[in-house]
């Protein structure tokens, strides 16, 4: 029974469950932590404008997302190694997804094959970083096809690895570097040691990013990747107009904060983009995403789905997303949180608070449905 009340609570019980390594990997930010700050700040600041006297006795949080049906607007967001939170993690955050009717993107870095994930039934996107050898990227994309996934994200802001300093003190770098103090700091946790890493030791051996091909397939724990399946720094748009041709279904960038960047989107034919600062791990001087959104949403956003995604941590988050013009939010941190305390059953859980809480945040501003919810849903700013 996962009885967390919210997102603060469930934090809390997975910053007890995780070693601190992990937890801080998970939770932080990247160098002063200002962008990481501004985004909690700018879901503060916007404030919504109730509507009284309106009948909300049918409060309804679904929503239409590329032509299909979503229990609530989120989508589970791409999180490299959900499988050390929990045993199986991508697996559980999926079945989690599935319950609640919406979809999970899986990550590149996941510890879980797409293959196996698949089984859960979700409904599965993929996320794609650039490996430098195009020829096994394409590969990797093949399977995702085949594993069934409907959209394809490619993440856009992180050309470069950022700079996260409490990583390298905890030797939470990736890889993970073996020290005392990791290995104080996993003991010190033991149902993780035992429920996570042993379990994982015994069934597959040490965590691996699992979609790497085999012949490249690096342990974590070994100390370089080989350079075939190193994040290309030198992708360019014309990789974004290649990969329109080979992908089918609706093919999304993430990370963008820039409208020339969104109306360049559009001419390459993407279908949609997520507005992102990475949750505030990337780029330390980024703006929130929330403030980027209104200018963008109207440059493109009659032309294609634009989504949001950092720091969502409340129903009412949702609700100030959709009024600011998004279709719908990624969550990250919040059901990777549930997941690492209670499994499928905390994510669930975790997913179940923000649905309530969007569809209370409906009742209280008179705006019984996803779609009327909008731009006079806010104070003007002033
Ligand atoms: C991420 N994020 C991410 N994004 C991506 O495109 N590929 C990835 O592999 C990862 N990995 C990752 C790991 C962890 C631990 C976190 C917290 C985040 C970013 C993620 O998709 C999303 O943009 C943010 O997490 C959104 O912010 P919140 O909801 O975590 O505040
Ligand atoms: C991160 C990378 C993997 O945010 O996207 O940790």
């Amino acid at each position: 029974m996962v009885n967390a009340l919210n997102y603060a609570e469930m934090r809390a019980l997975a910053r007890r469950r995780l070693p601190r390594g992990l937890f801080e990997y998970i939770d932080r930010g990247t160098e002063d932590e200002v962008a990481l700050a501004a985004v909690r700040e700018a879901w503060d600041r916007l404030k919504l404008a109730p509507a009284v006297l309106v009948d909300v006795s049918e409060r309804r949080m679904d929503t239409v997302l590329f032509g299909r049906r979503l229990g609530f607007p989120a989508v589970i967001a791409p999180t490299a190694l959900a499988g050390l939170v929990w045993h199986d993690g991508e697996a559980a955050l999926a079945r989690a997804a599935a319950r609640a009717d919406i979809p999970f993107c899986v990550s590149t870095q996941s510890v879980t094959p797409i293959e196996h994930i698949a089984r859960s039934g979700a409904r599965l996107w993929f996320q794609l970083y650039v490996w430098r050898d195009r020829q096994l990227m394409l590969r990797l994309l093949e399977r995702a096809r085949d594993a069934g996934a409907e959209a394809l994200i490619l993440t856009v802001d992180t050309a470069v690895g950022p700079n996260r300093e409490y990583n390298v003190r905890n030797g939470f770098g990736m890889p993970i570097q073996p020290s005392l103090r990791a290995a104080i700091d996993v003991l010190s946790r033991p149902r993780w040691l035992a429920g996570v890493l042993l379990r994982q030791l015994l069934a597959d051996g040490v965590p691996t990013y699992a979609h790497y091909p085999p012949e490249f397939r690096t342990r974590v724990t070994r100390p370089a990747i080989a350079d075939a399946v190193r994040l290309d720094d030198r992708v360019s748009w014309r990789d974004v107009a290649e990969l329109r041709r080979s992908w089918r279904g609706p093919f999304l960038l993430k990370g963008i904060l820039r409208v020339d960047d969104a109306r360049r989107a559009l001419e390459a034919g993407i279908d949609g983009i997520v507005v992102s600062s990475h949750g505030g791990r990337n780029l330390d001087s980024a703006p929130p995403a929330i403030e980027a959104l209104p200018a963008i949403v109207d440059a493109v956003g009659d032309r294609m789905t634009v989504l949001v995604d950092g720091g969502v941590r409340r129903g009412s988050h949702i609700a100030k997303a959709l009024a600011l013009g998004a279709k719908a939010v990624l969550v990250g941190r919040a059901t990777l949180y549930g997941t690492a305390f209670g499994g499928e059953a905390g994510a669930g859980r975790m997913l179940d608070l923000l649905r309530d809480e969007l569809g209370r945040t409906m009742g209280l501003i008179g705006r019984p449905t996803v779609a009327s919810i909008g731009p006079d849903s806010l104070v003007p700013h002033r």
